[in-house]
């Protein structure tokens, strides 16, 4: 079993850099930490970057997660290929771009690039955020699949993914820590990246910057609202290109595996999304970017 750390960074294409990181600073709040041939890196936590923006084709180019070390690194890469996935190793380059030790890509069944790094470089200073907007952590994110149940045996049968609460067929939350949800599964019939989240500090943190947002002119893709599954109070809001962005707070955590039973709401259900029954969506998803070899990117 290839275990899971935890989320690392999302790398998304650009054609259109300076909108891509200033939106990101100063609407979402992130610091950029680093900007060099095409790439910025922009940061909310200890990770040296959680969002690396690569100027190129729009699109999601790959979604990071860390395992503990080198050796667990290889082991996953035995795992992986004897699972048939195609497994590309990447080289010294393409694991200092991505401020890692050392990295492996491979597709996931439904063609989502995913990375697995070990030694992902930390910063000690602390975030110098683009705007107050109570960012404590990037949070988690979601992918899409056509079938979340095939995504979930996918994820929980390679790896040390457990299911956390279905919504019917529209969504699998996923854990590999306490938090109830780190890798979530929303259905879509092409792959991609549904959002990226990040956590605030507390419930008016989310409030405010619905209103700074709305301010700002922002596309509200859903929220404020409150997901009865995690308990989490949620606003998803749309960045340049088609990249969505939450914020959300008080999400739930799972400390006894042992009596944890997923539940399934039904999505038809009014309030299965937003326990508040507010208006819901399914938030728009940047696509993958085609198959280009990882090692490149
Ligand atoms: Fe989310």
């Amino acid at each position: 079993m290839i275990i899971i750390d935890d989320i690392a960074y999302v790398r998304s294409g650009t054609a259109d850099l300076e909108a891509a990181v200033r939106f990101a600073v100063d609407v979402v709040g992130l610091e950029e930490v680093a900007r060099e041939d095409g790439t910025a890196y922009l940061r909310a936590d200890h990770r040296h970057h959680c969002l690396a923006f690569v100027e190129g084709e729009p699109g999601v180019l790959a979604s990071g997660f860390t395992v503990r070390d080198a050796a667990a690194l290889a082991a996953a890469e035995l795992e992986l290929e004897r699972a048939g996935c195609h497994v590309e190793r990447g080289d010294a380059a393409g694991a200092r771009h991505r401020r890692v030790s050392d990295y492996l890509a491979f597709d996931d069944p439904f063609g989502n690039r995913v990375e697995l790094a070990c030694g992902q470089g930390t910063l000690a200073r602390p975030v110098r955020f683009g705007r107050p907007a109570g960012i404590t952590e990037f949070g988690h994110l979601c992918l899409d699949a056509p079938d979340v149940h095939e995504a979930c045996a996918f994820w929980s049968t390679l790896f040390n993914i457990k299911i956390s609460d279905w919504i019917g067929d529209r969504a699998a939350l996923m854990r590999f820590d306490p938090v109830h949800h780190k890798l979530a599964v929303f259905q879509g019939e092409r792959p991609g990246l549904c959002h990226l989240n990040f956590q605030v500090a507390a419930l008016d943190d989310v409030m405010r910057s619905w209103h700074v947002l709305q301010n700002l002119g922002v596309e509200i893709e859903m929220g404020p609202g409150r997901h009865p599954q995690s308990t989490a109070v949620f606003l998803y809001f749309k960045g340049p290109e088609g990249l969505t962005y939450e914020y959300s707070w008080g999400v739930r955590r799972i400390e006894d595996d042992a009596t944890w039973r997923p539940r399934t709401f039904d999505p038809e259900e009014p309030d299965s999304i937003d326990m508040w029954a507010g208006p819901t969506r399914k938030p728009g998803t940047q696509l993958q970017v085609g198959n280009r070899s990882a090692a490149a990117r």
